[in-house]
């Protein structure tokens, strides 16, 4: 079992390139297949989320060619299967947009039930509701949910809450509807502006994207296109919170500055020096952290994937924090591993009381899903002595290069088989 260790404890320093947006590439890659032709798309994520959603996609008969480690042809003129097997999909939460994206072509999916991240209950009953309100009819039969439609018409969906993926999945099956589709209390997340930016480049006309009514007026076909995906506003935000965390100085490169700002504005009230540039964010900590109280909200609010990296940072103040998460109602788990590291967190019920410590300690720990292990790194990134991390294939779903990136600002981490393999670990 493949384990990370950490010593901790160092300033980090120095620049870190930021990679695609995971979220974005998980709606773009199924969404190319809503065209008749070739679509070439340009800085996707290397992560084990976007390999296994390739695998299943070449499960329909889409054919899929890397021309580099981070562009990726997608030809979909030859789609034979309308069918996404559990095996494929248990892992990743987005394979429900496969749905959108095929019963918008085809009027015709069977895709299994997501699974992705435990964090919660994470119904998709906004997501069946818009297929429905479209026209399809849609079951869950035998652990899979079979959508199908004689015609999908276009018509007014408002959403009972703000979800990115029912946003993005109502997007993609109406883009080729009949007619003007509404979502009305649509999410507003830049992955979502993102999508649809793709989708009009392909010949779609849709209007809205990024406010909270978006309208889709559907087109008879798409055509190919290429299209660069934006840059991963959670990973910016880990590696922010890394330079921060270890009182350290690090740039966040190839960044958009305006995607950052609730998580900016976080840091900046906890002391630490931000300073913007047109493409790159610079963290300067050389005070001490104050404590502040931080929600999780939908965009342009605090991102609930930053949960655990800003609880983390929380956990080194000098008085008590509050966080307040309003979107999963099970995202804190792994606070019971930072307390491990010396950290001092109550949990009751949405909300985290943390009484900031002065110094974490290195443990053993195990990292409960992709975000959570996030938190654990930047906490073990501060943390006086070694800290093994397990869990590691929960990070390495949504984290490109890890280890690397972070060795590139001075940190001292090593992924290792198992304990046993720790000799091979040089103490820098
Ligand atoms: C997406 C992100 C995830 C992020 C989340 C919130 C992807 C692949 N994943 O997840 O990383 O944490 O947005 O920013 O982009 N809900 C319902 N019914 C539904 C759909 C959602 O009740 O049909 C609820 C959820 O349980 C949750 C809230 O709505 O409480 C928001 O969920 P949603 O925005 O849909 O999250 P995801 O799209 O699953």
């Amino acid at each position: 079992m493949e384990q990370l260790v950490i010593k901790g404890n160092v300033r980090l320093n120095g620049e870190v390139s930021i990679s695609g947006a995971k979220n974005a590439a998980l709606a773009i890659l199924p969404a190319a297949i809503l065209s008749n032709d070739v679509c070439v798309i340009e800085n996707v994520p290397c992560v084990n989320d976007i390999k296994i959603l390739l695998q299943s996609m070449e499960q329909l008969g889409v054919l899929i060619q890397y021309i580099d480690e981070h562009k990726v042809k997608i030809d979909s003129r030859n789609i034979h299967n309308l069918k996404i097997d559990y095996d494929y999909i248990k892992k990743i939460r987005a394979s429900y947009y496969l749905l959108g994206a095929l019963l918008g072509k085809y009027k015709e999916a069977e895709v299994a039930l997501p699974g992705g991240c435990n964090i919660g209950s994470r119904p998709i009953d906004q997501h069946i509701k818009g297929f429905e309100a479209l026209g399809a009819n849609v079951d869950v039969m035998h652990g899979m949910i079979v959508a199908k439609a004689s015609q999908l018409i276009g018509t007014n969906i408002f959403l009972d809450v703000v979800s990115v993926g029912a946003t993005i999945n109502i997007m993609l099956a109406a883009v080729l509807a009949s007619g003007t589709t509404t979502i009305e209390n649509a999410a507003k997340e830049p992955h979502i502006v993102d999508v649809a930016n793709f989708l009009n480049s392909m010949g779609a006309d849709i209007k809205g994207a990024g406010t909270d009514v978006i309208k889709i007026n559907g087109v008879k076909e798409l055509h190919g296109a290429e299209y660069m995906i934006i840059p991963d506003q959670i990973e910016a935000g880990t590696y922010m919170v890394a330079g921060a965390i270890t009182g350290g100085d690090v740039t966040v490169t190839n960044i958009i500055p305006k995607h950052m700002e609730a998580i900016s504005a976080k840091l900046s009230e906890m002391g630490v020096v931000i300073e913007e540039y047109d493409e790159a964010i610079r963290v300067i900590a050389n005070e001490p952290l104050k404590n502040i109280h931080v929600k999780t909200l939908p965009y342009p609010g605090f991102p609930t994937d930053m949960q655990p990296q800003m609880t983390a940072i929380l956990s080194k103040t000098s008085g008590t924090s509050i966080m307040t998460e309003s979107i999963f109602e099970n995202r804190f788990s792994y606070t019971n591993e930072l307390n491990r590291m010396g950290a001092n967190i109550k949990v009751e019920g949405n909300t985290a009381v943390i009484e900031g410590v002065a110094q974490l300690t290195g443990a053993e720990v195990s990292a409960p899903d992709l975000r959570a292990g996030a938190g654990i790194v930047l906490a073990a990134l501060a943390a006086k002595g070694e800290t093994t991390i397990t869990g590691v294939e929960y990070i390495d779903r949504g984290y490109e290069h890890l280890e690397n990136k972070l060795r590139g600002i001075g940190a001292n981490v090593y992924r290792v088989l198992d304990k046993a393999d720790k000799s091979i670990f040089k103490v820098v």
